[in-house]
């Protein structure tokens, strides 16, 4: 469903964005804006900047930007539609129902209900903790070390050793058995019809990105099997589009998440202040799982058990990642299992350092390669090579494939390879054209090397900001330019709606952002609103303004020169007259008064 640009509109202005970042960030007024310390990076200064003229925000440390509708976004991780949800009950706004059909409703209203019967029964799993029976439960879970604070934090409970209590719990609230199965909180057999399928186990409560119970695990208390059982999949719980503790994760500020196994390893960590970690639930790594990750950070750290399937998981799910555009680390626990262990024995301080060490995914898998090979022999040493040679090429960008090399040959230089022998290696292997692995690229285009920002990029971007900031300056500056004159086709866009703007009465720029809802498109656009050179006076300004005007000028010419058809007479005709323009323009540069105020 998409809401009318009218009620899109409507709500933003209803949203003054002092007044909504404000709950979230302390703001000081200096001048004509507002400065506080960044929520999107660490910082001691303040440059995160709110200007209420713009209605926008921009932070000059780490380009974060945008109008109050991509605060939300970015801030609570909401999409577009959950944060207009947001601003229009904060600001009282109505918004119009959506015509679901028949079918459309009542699948909602069972997702609804399935919902509620989850949180009923973590509301009973919870209450059975606490109570007489309960005891021994609440034993096995500060035995295990969780702190009263930690229990309740994450909603753990008990099911205790009747087993159709929660069935006769929620029939008495009037749910149908129908519903009741689709809940995937009970066992249904014929003999003894519906009963409840956890029994005397603890409850960890499974809760989505909103926080609401989607399933649950039970764990024995002692040596049992299953140790832990789960919910099913059901119409409201996708094992592998949803992972154990992201409620939490991702408001955190951290630049990476932590991705471990289970729930006892999540929450010993949120417990030692790591309130960052993940676990997928009894399933492995998938790529759904790497997408809702990629929602969050471009990072993670991988923190399996140190045993043989804890590195084979490991090595799953670098790829899974990779493919998604998250890179990612491994974290080594030994001598300790899990990390669960590996605090109650070393401490949060220790676990941080090993944090830190974290070993790059890529030599991690080079050092798994190399236990396969007999290393103390010329074979297995080749082998060894060949095998990273294949890995190498799956690398598709030559910068990090040359990165790579070199970091091989300063871990296995004595083994007397240099350099050359290894690009030699992976020219052969790649002539044959078979590399020994499949081919892995990042779906999201090449790692990123950030293009330098040209001098005609910055004076674009400069008019631009000076085109919002002193809209007296429309009139002289429409004589020369015209926004096709920008030639960054995002820029050209942003300048075309802002021309407009400006013709239908003024410009505004907080509107504008409505129309993008990329967040890296959204921060572009609010960084253009946002350029700064440093200007000592009048003069200062003047020359500037003449360069950036001249500037824009010739890169557009090109433009035009580069993408003129030959056989257009009519557009060599305009060429020449844009060129005689341009030597005009340079001429009387001492002309081009403009006044800033
Ligand atoms: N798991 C599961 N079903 C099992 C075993 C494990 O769903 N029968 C999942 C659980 O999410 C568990 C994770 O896999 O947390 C890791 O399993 P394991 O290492 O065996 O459990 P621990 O996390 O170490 O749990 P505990 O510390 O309680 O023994
Ligand atoms: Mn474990």
């Amino acid at each position: 469903m998409r809401y009318s640009d009218d009620i899109i509109e409507e709500v933003r202005m209803k949203n003054d964005i002092v007044d909504v970042i404000s709950q979230y960030v302390k703001l000081t007024r200096r001048g004509s804006s507002y400065f506080g310390l960044c929520p999107f990076h660490n910082e001691k200064t303040p440059s995160f900047s709110v200007t209420p003229s713009k209605q926008m925000y921009y932070c000059f440390g780490c380009g974060a930007g945008g109008n109050v509708y991509n605060f939300i976004m970015e801030y609570e991780n909401y999409s577009f539609g959950e944060a207009l949800s947001h601003l229009a009950d904060r600001a009282g706004v109505e918004l119009p129902k959506i015509e679901y059909s028949r079918e459309a409703r009542e699948k909602a209203e069972q997702r609804a209900n399935l919902l509620e019967i989850n949180k009923l029964a973590a509301q009973y799993f919870y209450y059975q903790l606490r109570r007489e029976g309960g005891k021994t439960a609440y034993g096995y879970l500060t035995g295990r070390g969780l702190s009263e604070e930690t229990i309740r934090k994450f909603g753990l409970g008990y099911s205790d050793k009747y087993s159709d209590d929660l069935y006769k719990y929620l029939k008495g609230k009037g749910y149908s058995d129908e519903l009741l199965r689709e809940s995937g909180l009970f066992n249904v057999d014929e003999r003894r019809g519906m009963y409840d399928k956890f029994w005397n186990r603890v409850i960890f409560p499974i809760m989505d990105v909103n926080n609401r119970v989607i399933g649950f695990g039970g764990r024995v208390m002692g040596d049992g099997k299953p140790k832990y059982l789960n919910s099913p999949e059901t119409k409201i719980f996708d094992k592998s589009r949803n992972l154990y503790g992201l409620n939490v994760a991702r408001t955190t500020r951290k630049n990476y998440l932590i991705l471990c196994e289970g729930y006892m390893d999540v929450i010993a960590m949120h417990q030692a202040g790591f309130t960052n970690a993940v676990a997928s639930l009894g399933t492995a790594l998938t790529s759904g799982h790497a997408s809702l990750v990629k929602r969050y950070t471009k990072e993670v750290l991988l923190l399996y058990d140190s045993d043989g399937a804890g590195i084979r998981a490991a090595l799953r799910a670098i790829p899974i990642l990779r493919e998604a555009g998250v890179t990612s680390r491994v974290v080594s626990l030994k001598p300790w299992k899990d990390p669960d262990e590996f605090i109650k024995n070393e401490g949060a301080e220790a676990f941080e350092e090993r944090l830190a060490r974290a070993m790059d995914s890529f030599m991690f898998r080079v050092h798994i390669a190399e236990q396969e090979f007999a290393m103390d022999a010329p074979q297995g040493q080749n082998q060894f090579f060949e095998r990273c040679a294949g890995m190498l090429l799956e690398l598709s960008d030559e910068l990090e494939r040359n990165l790579y090399i070199e970091a091989i040959v300063k871990e296995y230089g004595r083994y007397g390879v240099g350099t050359e022998d290894i690009r030699k290696r992976v020219n052969t292997l790649a002539l044959k054209g078979t590399p020994a692995e499949k081919r892995i690229q990042p779906k999201s285009g090449t790692p990123e090397t950030k293009k330098k920002e040209s001098a005609a990029d910055k004076a674009q971007k400069l008019m631009l900001t000076w085109l919002v900031n002193y809209p007296g300056i429309f009139e002289q500056v429409e004589k020369y330019i015209s926004p096709s004159d920008f030639v960054v086709p995002l820029y050209k866009e942003v300048a075309q709606m802002l021309f407009e703007q400006h013709k239908e009465g003024e410009t505004n720029p907080g509107k504008l952002l409505n129309a993008f809802t990329d967040s890296e498109e959204q921060r572009e656009v609010a960084s253009l609103f946002n350029a700064t050179i440093h200007l000592e006076n009048e003069g200062e300004q003047q020359r500037a303004f003449s360069d950036a005007l001249l500037r824009i000028k010739e890169e557009s010419l090109k433009e035009k020169n580069r993408t003129w058809d030959p056989s257009d007479m009519a557009g060599l005709q305009e060429l020449i007259k844009a060129k005689k323009e341009l030597e005009d323009l340079g001429r009387k540069r001492q002309q081009l008064h403009i006044s800033f105020n």
